[in-house]
């Protein structure tokens, strides 16, 4: 009875001493949580365990779907461009903004092979302590393991064939209805004007488009690509073609619109892009003034283009400039930079 009591007694002031102890340790705050002071390794390996047991024992019931179905995994590679590389790159996207700065670091994942559970579980439910977010609270399983498809096809994918893959995925409805922050389509009240015509690039309009910069002065192929390419670009905004303006967008590129402050790529998509687009949909453009030239590996595309549209049911005239900043790289041109500004010509009533 006596050596229990003691057992009890001792037990009780060691556990009491490290109660003690760990609150005047969290106190006296000098843990460094930045994170910059990387963890002990052993702290680190710890924790890479109790990650890697939890989400293996969480995710062991899960029943994985046809991965190997062509649609999803095209589905799962617009998902996957449009909210992952910042994080986890991609074939020919070898860094981003966020990512140097996360601890623990993001995996690469078209250099690792996670399977099929655990990559859903962690998609879903995110990871603590990390910069994981939880992306079921917005999305359907079935979107998910798209996502898992294409992560599985991922590893070994070249910059090209992530390119081909991400710009053939297509614009569908999952993308506007699944996600949270994705704005549901218009509701505003189309106008009668809005014709199949109006959907096209306007190049063979009879008012003249006037060509300027060093176009005429030999490097030509160059310039000829980054025009296109701003042409396509603003074809695939205006006819709603989410994946593709992704794919055209390079993970670090900086938007402004109308002179406020720059945002990301992600910022954009998930904010931006919807609105945009609605706001094209129906509008008529005209390409009045195109000016191209090369600085470097780069080339700056600007063009004034007339915009005719309806907002509330009135019919309104916009001047829009666009200045497009390419990065010509091994996967191909990305746009670096976008900047927008418009002002209204007349409210013909
Ligand atoms: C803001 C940064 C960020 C974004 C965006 C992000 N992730 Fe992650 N992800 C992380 C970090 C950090 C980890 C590693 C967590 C750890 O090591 O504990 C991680 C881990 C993972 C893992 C688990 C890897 C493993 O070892 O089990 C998968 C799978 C994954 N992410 C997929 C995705 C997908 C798919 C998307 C896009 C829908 C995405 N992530 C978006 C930061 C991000």
């Amino acid at each position: 009875m006596k050596l229990y009591k003691k057992i009890v007694l001792a037990s009780g002031s060691v556990l009491l001493l490290g109660v003690i102890g760990a609150t005047i340790f969290i106190e006296s705050g000098v843990y460094n949580i930045g994170a910059d002071d990387p963890h002990w390794p052993v702290t680190y390996m710890v924790l890479e365990r109790l990650r890697n047991r939890s989400v293996a024992v969480h995710s062991a019931d899960l029943k994985v779907p046809d991965l190997n179905n062509p649609q999803r995994i095209l589905r799962g590679a617009g998902q996957y461009a449009a909210m992952c590389t910042s994080c986890h790159l991609a074939p020919g996207i070898s860094s981003s903004e966020i990512r140097p700065g996360l601890y623990p670091q993001p995996p690469i994942l078209a250099q690792t092979k996670i399977g099929p559970r655990e990559a859903f579980w962690a998609i879903k439910h995110g990871i603590k302590l990390s910069a994981m977010p939880a992306w079921g609270f917005n999305h359907n399983d079935v979107t998910i393991w798209d996502m898992v498809a294409f992560i599985e096809k991922l590893p070994g994918m070249t910059p090209a064939e992530y390119q081909a893959i991400v710009a053939k995925a297509p614009p569908d409805e999952e993308m506007a209805s699944g996600h949270g922050h994705a704005e549901k389509k218009s509701t505003h009240p189309h106008s009668g004007t809005a014709s199949p015509a109006g959907k096209e690039m306007p190049k063979e309009h009879d008012h003249p488009v006037q060509k300027t910069g060093s176009s005429m002065a030999g490097k030509g192929g160059r310039l000829v690509k980054a025009e296109n390419m701003a042409d396509a670009f603003q074809q695939a905004l205006q006819n709603g073609h989410r994946n593709k303006v992704i794919a055209m967008l390079a993970s670090d590129v900086r938007v402004t619109e109308g002179g406020k402050e720059q945002v990301s790529r992600t910022a954009y998509v998930e904010h931006h892009m919807g609105a945009d687009m609605r706001f094209l949909e129906h509008a008529k453009i005209r390409l009045l003034k195109r000016q191209a030239q090369l600085q470097g590996d780069r080339a700056v595309v600007s063009s004034v283009r007339e915009l005719r549209t309806t907002v509330r049911g009135k019919p309104q005239v916009l001047l829009s400039q666009e200045t497009l900043t390419m990065k010509q790289s091994d996967a191909g041109w990305h746009i670096v930079a976008i900047s927008w500004s418009s002002k209204p010509v007349s409210n013909t009533e």
